[in-house]
């Protein structure tokens, strides 16, 4: 996909941090051929999180290597709004910065930057983090991204009780927004994240490691089809889109 679907649906991202980084574009393109819609790319600065990752010109470089595909960018940074230009420069498609890296009264202005150049706003709650502080916000994003670890690593435990947040915000806002969860999410747990309501799956080392990732990455797929249309909400038209910049 090079942008999001306009209704909600199943769509499964690859985080290729556990991947080896060193072959990033094939790594990449493997995920890619295995059917996965969009790629997670972790962004950490060392300060928000105890990681360095990658920036925005390993992304630009992997851009022209792979150029249609969706890019979602997870910003782990302590300052979001430096990087919302060199991120946009360098092809990503979606900003997903956290909530718990800013201000109240900075938040307007992030999210109207990240609109001005064109890129989709995922706004990312920590697992300490209470869901209800998004909802201020709801009108104004697209994507809620609800940490199922603390973020900063690849391969840690699934925090199940994150479920809670997934599960309360598709029924207080059934139709308005891609619900994505991160960390931990393997074939077990993705069915958990299904039944709770989310649509986005990033799937970092359950999928990097599968020996078959396309079989893998299409039952995530379906899991969450199946549950979006148990709940009548499968293809619905999100809210946003009514009102999309
Ligand atoms: C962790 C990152 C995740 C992670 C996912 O801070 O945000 O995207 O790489 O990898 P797994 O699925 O292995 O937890
Ligand atoms: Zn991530």
């Amino acid at each position: 996909m090079d942008s999001l679907p306009k209704g909600i649906k199943g769509i499964i991202g690859p985080s290729i941090l556990n991947a080896d980084l060193s072959k990033l574009t094939d790594e990449s393109r493997r995920l890619l051929d295995a059917g996965a819609d969009y790629l997670h790319l972790d962004v950490m600065d060392g300060h928000f999180v105890p990681n360095l990752t990658i920036g925005h010109p390993v992304i630009k470089c992997l851009r022209k290597n792979i150029p249609k595909v969706y890019f979602d960018a997870h910003m782990m940074v302590a300052k979001p709004e430096q990087w919302i230009e060199e991120m946009a420069g360098a092809g990503v498609n979606q900003y997903t910065f956290h909530i718990e890296s800013t201000t109240k009264e900075s938040m307007p202005e992030i999210i109207r930057k990240i609109k001005e150049v064109d890129m989709k706003v995922g706004l990312g709650i920590k697992p300490k983090t209470d869901i209800s502080v998004v909802e201020e916000y709801i009108n104004d994003i697209d994507v809620v991204l609800i940490m199922t670890v603390e973020p900063g690593f690849g391969g840690q435990k699934f925090m199940g009780d994150m479920m809670e947040k997934v599960r309360w915000l598709r029924k207080t806002y059934p139709q308005l927004l891609h619900i994505e969860v991160d960390g931990g999410v393997n074939m077990k747990t993705s069915d958990d994240c299904a039944q709770a309501g989310a649509n986005m799956i990033v799937s970092g080392s359950a999928l990097i490691d599968s020996k078959q990732p396309d079989k893998d990455i299409e039952q995530m797929r379906n899991l969450i089809d199946e549950n979006l249309r148990s709940k009548k909400l499968h293809l619905q038209i999100t809210n946003n889109e009514h009102c999309s910049h």
